[in-house]
């Protein structure tokens, strides 16, 4: 069994790739190119891998996938089915994870823009916390919580460590007054937890360390101000989980805990925010070549309108109709924007050969993709997603326009 980028669902057989139990020739039959495929049972395994590697060495940690990742309501729906809870940013998605029947209190909601609707939507239905990028917003959230006779938990977000962060509460001597007297002052908030997340896509032990640092130094400002959150948050980070493998995992778990052991902090309660991990390597586009140039460019027929630069993802390109082939001809790999910046991969290793009309399989486009996609006036990709041998069609961009949230 040959897997494809190292996905236990993406297998070469004959000619031809079987996507989970089905083959591309078939799915081909479906729909025009380009088009993605969202994996239910990679889904699955990512929850699971990751919340067995945790609870392997935390009795204490509770996870929220970030929907931003991937607000599909379909891949919501599965990672509800998983148990897990859900990180949001806005008011859509939290009417969307209402829906889909996330309880309240496994809903952690915020960001550094909250709208006076998502704050009293929040409140009402008892979202276990808002998370407040900036102090100033603690006021109104406690006026709105008093109408609504109610205490609402608040978690933190400090700024990271990272050179020229600029998200989050910075924790000087000011700030910490102010916030102080904010606790002190309003009743019906209640600070609970504290979050650091240092970035996306985080390959390397020492960014979890700096995160975990940023953590313990907010705990020692905090608690000089008599503030004693029960509970913190590491955010997301982590990468594709193919990318990313469950022994390296559990070397950075093990190094977690012993970082937070380190700073006294491992009897907290531990909160995690992974968005790629879960559905980063779920998605695949299928696209075609639509034409070659003589110094082996070649342009498909999606481009960073759909699948941007900004979405950090680790990208492979494999010729899925020369599947056979080689792969070791350096390549570069441009889309269909009128822009010379459309470049999808430079110097890729691709087949010797490659002819127009040819299918082209790009790997671990799961998270974010749709996020930044943006409107340039191509139509948009229809979606499917693959279980064994069943495949459902979620998106169909002639009938349902747009998978934005309103
Ligand atoms: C606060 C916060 N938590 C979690 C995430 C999810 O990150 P990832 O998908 O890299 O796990 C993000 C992503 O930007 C974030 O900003």
């Amino acid at each position: 069994m040959k897997r494809i980028a190292g996905n236990p669902y993406l297998i070469k057989e004959d000619n031809d790739i079987l996507i989970d139990s089905i083959s591309l020739s078939k799915l081909l039959g479906r729909s025009k190119t380009p088009f993605f495929i969202f994996l239910e049972n990679k889904i699955r395994d990512n929850v699971r891998t990751f919340t067995r590697v945790f609870k392997s060495l935390f009795d204490n940690i509770k996870v929220f996938y970030s929907f931003k990742a991937n607000f599909l309501p379909e891949i919501c729906k599965i990672i509800h089915s998983e148990g897990i809870g859900a990180e949001l940013v806005g008011l859509p998605e939290l009417k969307l994870a209402l829906e889909i029947g996330f309880p309240p209190g496994k809903i952690i909601i915020g960001g550094p823009y909250l709208t006076k609707e998502l704050i009293e939507m929040s409140v009402d239905k008892g979202v276990k916390e808002i998370i407040v990028y900036n102090i100033n917003y603690l006021k109104q959230i406690d006026t709105i919580a008093e109408k609504l006779n109610k205490i609402q938990n608040i978690c933190l977000r400090i700024r990271s460590s990272k050179f020229e962060s600029k998200l989050g509460i910075q924790l000087t001597n000011k700030s910490l007054i102010e916030l102080a007297s904010f606790v002190k002052n309003y009743k019906n908030i209640k600070v609970t937890t504290i979050l650091s997340h240092y970035t996306t896509q985080m390959n390397s032990l020492e960014q979890f360390n700096k995160n975990v640092k940023t953590l313990a130094n907010a705990f020692h400002l905090l608690s000089g101000q008599g503030l004693n959150p029960m509970n913190i948050n590491l955010g997301g980070g982590f990468p594709e989980a193919t990318i990313m493998s469950e022994k390296q995992l559990e070397k950075l778990v093990l190094n977690i805990k012993r970082q937070l052991v380190n700073y006294n902090l491992d009897r907290k309660n531990i909160y995690l925010e992974p968005g790629r991990y879960f559905v980063g390597d779920s998605g695949l586009i299928i696209a075609k070549i639509v034409s070659k140039t003589d110094n082996r460019w070649i342009f498909l027929d999606i481009g960073n309108h759909i699948c941007p630069r900004f979405a950090k993802c680790s990208l492979r390109f494999y010729n899925a109709s020369q599947i056979n082939s080689p792969h070791k001809y350096k390549t570069s790999i441009g889309g269909i924007i009128p822009t010379d910046q459309d470049v999808l991969a430079k110097d890729y290793f691709f087949t010797k050969e490659f002819n127009e009309e040819e299918i082209v399989l790009i790997t671990n486009v799961g998270a974010y993709t749709l996020t930044f996609s943006n409107r340039f006036p191509y139509g948009l990709p229809n979606i499917f997603l693959v279980k064994n041998k069943d495949v459902k069609q979620i998106f169909n961009a002639v009938i349902n326009h747009d998978f934005s949230l309103v």
